[in-house]
């Protein structure tokens, strides 16, 4: 049998030889990402990027030199990816990431802590438990609420809705876990507005609700839920004879970044006995701005909450966590099982997996922890504040074009706008003409039927004075393309 050549140096040691490794390798790592463009991405098309990327060959007999292999990682993949921290990268809730966290990530890599259980994962648990307590508090909820943390919004929002739908079955005396679903559930509804994130109905689908289960309250001209439409669609439920299980608020709609009247929605989900979720996963990092918070009154009435770091909380991917109330309420979900969450566990240890829909799992926690040590929560707020600066600066900017106008003032940190006489056709050229060329990551939607552009600002050290070559540059393209 021949001996692997780096067998001793292939795996980290916490050990001096070990670290030192380490760096040396974090440092070519480093060096390749001299490659990132000073552009939004290279102007490679798919075709171009898979010819560049099926001429790496992923296992050779022998293995290559890994300074060697981070040097071809930084002329081919991060050479050709998209720049976040570009003043044109403007598409979507896509962050630059935070120094610290980044930093962090690599201590998360090389110490491999697993979430699932207590014994994978000591003290990471306590951090991540210490997280959602943070959380919790912050957003207004009493010494019960905790949380887990999750890979996204979708999976929080997933997570939540199907807390809520075991919640409705346990009030009738139904595990819904143990047998399924009761014959009452045919009548069970979820109620978001018009503009919430299609994974509420994912998880309507994903529940065996059916996405049909889904009654869609209708939004006022800022896109916020409207109160006295949810009052007709909870009348109208009764009269059916349906049961509303759960009302889904949302903090920040993905386009508008609308907040809806949260406690308008408590009282109302309170009086019919629903589930209280808030989708805050673009807004929720405003509980970090006393100025900001005041926007979001009412959440601390939810059961839970859809929390995204990954968003404006400025940290890599995964990182998001969904926060309830009352962590009793996970019982609801919890399947015992022998080799990992037996529940004999000695006093006070806690297995995560007992609240996760997912088993093994990422220490997303560190990364956030350490990131808003370093930061802070005044430097913090100072940041949202200028993404929400640059948001208005771009509005005021479309504004003063003849014929260009926003759809709504902005609420976060996008701004969606049209052309007057634009097709759809033609703003998908704009969008697409400018990506194709590395010009612009710029975002495209439809609101109600009207289809817009939209930038999202996510980098707060950007200045305001880059705003107005943006907002030109897009003017500049439907020209082009009338011409
Ligand atoms: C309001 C809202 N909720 C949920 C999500 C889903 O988040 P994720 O992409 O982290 O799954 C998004 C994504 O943009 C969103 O805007």
């Amino acid at each position: 049998m021949t001996e692997p050549e780096h067998a001793d140096s292939a795996f980290f040691t916490p050990d001096q030889h070990g670290r030192a490794a380490l760096l040396e390798a974090v440092a070519a790592v480093v060096t390749s990402l001299e490659h990132v463009p000073d552009r939004p991405r290279s102007s490679l098309l798919p075709a171009e990027l898979q010819a560049l990327v099926t001429a790496i060959e992923i296992c050779p007999e022998n293995g290559v030199d890994f300074a060697e292999v981070a040097a071809i990682f930084g002329s081919v993949v991060w050479a050709n990816g998209v720049v976040p921290t570009d003043p044109a990268c403007v598409a979507h809730l896509h962050p630059p990431t935070l120094l610290a966290s980044i930093a962090t990530d690599v201590a998360v890599s090389a110490t491999n802590q697993s979430m699932d259980s207590w014994d994978q994962a000591p003290v990471a648990t306590e951090v991540e438990l210490h997280l959602c307590a943070f959380l919790a508090n912050r957003l207004g909820f009493g010494p019960a609420g905790t949380g887990v943390m999750t890979s996204g919004g979708t999976a929080s929002n997933v997570l939540g809705i199907t807390l809520a739908r075991a919640a409705a079955a346990a009030a009738i005396g139904v595990d819904v876990g143990a047998t399924g679903l009761p014959p009452e559930a045919a009548t069970w509804r979820i109620l978001s507005s018009d503009q919430a994130h299609f994974s509420v109905q994912r998880a309507a689908a994903q529940l065996g609700l059916g996405r049909s289960a889904v009654e869609i309250v209708p939004t006022d001209a800022a896109g916020a839920m409207d109160l006295s439409a949810l009052d007709r669609a909870l009348r109208d439920l009764d009269e059916r004879g349906c049961r509303p299980i759960a009302i889904v608020g949302t903090a920040g709609t993905t386009d508008l970044g609308a907040i809806d009247p949260l406690d308008g929605i408590a009282e109302r989900a309170k009086a019919s006995g629903a589930w209280f979720h808030v989708d805050a996963a673009v807004a929720g990092s405003f509980i970090m701005s006393p100025v900001h918070a005041e926007r979001l009154r009412g959440i601390a009435s939810a059961d839970s909450v859809t929390i995204d770091f990954h968003k404006l909380w400025w940290q890599p991917f995964n990182a998001s966590a969904l926060v309830v109330a009352d962590g009793a309420r996970f019982d609801l979900l919890r399947v015992r099982s022998s080799y990992l969450d037996r529940g004999d566990e000695l006093e006070g240890m806690v297995n995560l997996v007992g609240r996760s829909l997912d088993t093994s799992r990422r220490f997303d926690a560190a990364k956030v922890v350490a990131s808003l040590r370093t930061l802070g929560r005044r430097q913090f707020a100072a940041y949202l504040d200028a993404v929400l600066a640059l948001a208005n600066a771009a509005a005021d900017q479309v504004a003063a074009q003849p014929g260009w106008r926003v759809l709504a003032p902005p609420n976060a940190a996008m701004v969606v706008f049209t052309e007057e006489d634009a097709t759809a056709d033609e703003l998908r050229m704009v969008q697409q003409r400018l990506l194709a060329r590395g010009e612009m990551v710029l975002g495209r939607t439809e609101i109600k039927g009207q289809p817009a552009l939209k930038f999202t600002f996510m980098n707060p050290t950007v200045e305001v004075d880059a705003v107005p070559a943006l907002v030109e540059t897009v003017v500049a393209e439907l020209r082009a393309i009338r011409r």
